[in-house]
């Protein structure tokens, strides 16, 4: 049998990590301000998180949603107190396009209709529900689209005031645009979707799988604007590499015995994973070090020439380049030994742990200066 070709790669072959750094299988050292698309939150191989894995590995690795898991409560309490969500529920899955089609699904549970309001280069997932509503036909098979859908222009309030009515189930969208090249959603559009769905009834779905878990600078995207969504999911950082997702859900909503479920979510081994990484979020201040450490990054790249325009919040960056991104990605990996991502053919993406240090950031700076000098 051989792997089916989807993706695209680079002749890498990382064998250890630690922090902000990975070492490949010729003990060649990376910096590494991609996090693995967003998912390594408190740095690779944190003492802590390894410590608590193999632990709860010795003692029970899984087993399934029908005993106690108290790991389950912990995680809950620990997330509520966070991200000053205490009333809000948890539903825990596996990854973040399940995340989103739990929401999309308890939103059309609640209140009973179909249309679902998405916006333009939004990304969600690829399941069913969750690619229907992603912006990209390419990723799309026909039996995906689904005429439920209405794909408004992003950051437009005129366009979110007239489509939104009693018709309307859910508006699903990112505070911070991720795959969509790290576009942020203003607080006036974020307050319009608000106010809109309190009017009609329509449920507003935060998908913060990029954007959440303490990257923009607050714990949540959508604090900085001042809203509360009724339902957010959340996913990548949240297990700092083990998979797990989940959406909180506003007290509005009331469970029902089988109205959702699944296998995996909410097992022993991911429990413990998200619980050791919201410790050590807690613990090393990482909400607020995402805040300063990415203001650092920002105010720096201002000086840059070459850059057309700089986008994000905290240490989810966008740096959108005059020239196309992919030399410059390439020759930062492969003679400056950085990785970083790329969002479309202009605008590279940091995402690295939130744990990076100005002094790892400096490292990059001068990386990028060299590499522009050059490309
Ligand atoms: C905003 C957003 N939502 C959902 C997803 C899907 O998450 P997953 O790949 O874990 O299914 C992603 C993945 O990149 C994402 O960026």
């Amino acid at each position: 049998m051989t792997l089916f070709n989807v993706y695209p790669l680079y002749d890498i072959e990382p064998v250890r990590a630690q922090g902000s750094y990975l070492w490949d299988k010729n003990g060649q050292q990376y910096l590494d301000l991609y996090g693995g698309h967003a998912v390594i939150s408190i740095g690779h191989t944190h003492p802590v998180y390894v410590r608590r894995l193999t632990q709860q590995l010795k003692n029970i690795g899984f087993y399934s949603n029908s005993v106690k898991i108290p790991s389950q409560e912990e995680l809950a309490d620990k997330l509520g107190k966070i991200s000053g969500l205490k009333d809000y529920y948890l539903f825990l899955v596996n990854s973040g396009a399940e995340a989103n089609e739990n929401a999309l699904k308890l939103a059309s549970f609640y209140n009973g209709r179909k249309k679902i309001i998405a916006f333009s280069k939004g990304f969600h997932g690829r399941t069913s529900a969750a690619v229907a509503v992603t912006d990209n036909p390419a990723i799309k098979a026909p039996i995906n689209f689904d005429d439920h859908v209405q794909i408004l222009p992003f950051n437009d309030v005129e366009a979110v005031k007239r489509a939104i009515d009693t018709d309307t189930c859910a508006v699903i969208v990112e505070g911070i645009q991720g795959v969509g090249g790290i576009q942020v959603a203003s607080d006036e559009f974020l307050k319009t979707i608000r106010k809109a769905c309190d009017k009609t009834g329509a449920i507003f779905i935060h998908d913060s799988v990029q954007c959440g878990y303490g990257r923009s600078g607050k714990f949540f995207s959508f604090q900085h604007s001042g809203v509360k969504p009724d339902i957010i999911s959340t996913a990548k950082g949240m297990g700092n590499g083990f998979p797990i997702g989940s959406i909180l859900i506003s007290p509005k909503f009331q469970a029902k015995h089988g109205m959702l479920g699944t296998t995996f979510g909410g097992n022993h081994l991911a429990c413990t994973a998200a619980n050791a990484v919201l410790d050590v979020i807690k613990k090393e201040k990482l909400v607020q070090n995402a805040a300063t450490v990415g203001d650092y990054l920002f105010e720096n790249l201002k000086g840059f020439s070459g850059i057309k325009e700089l986008r994000g919040k905290g240490l989810m960056i966008g740096i959108e380049f005059e020239q196309p991104v992919e030399p410059i990605r390439n020759a930062l990996l492969f003679d400056q030994k950085i990785f970083t991502g790329v969002a479309g053919k202009h605008t590279m993406r940091l995402l690295p742990s939130l744990a990076l240090t100005t002094k790892e950031a400096d490292i990059f700076l001068d990386a990028l200066k060299k590499v522009l000098a050059k490309v």
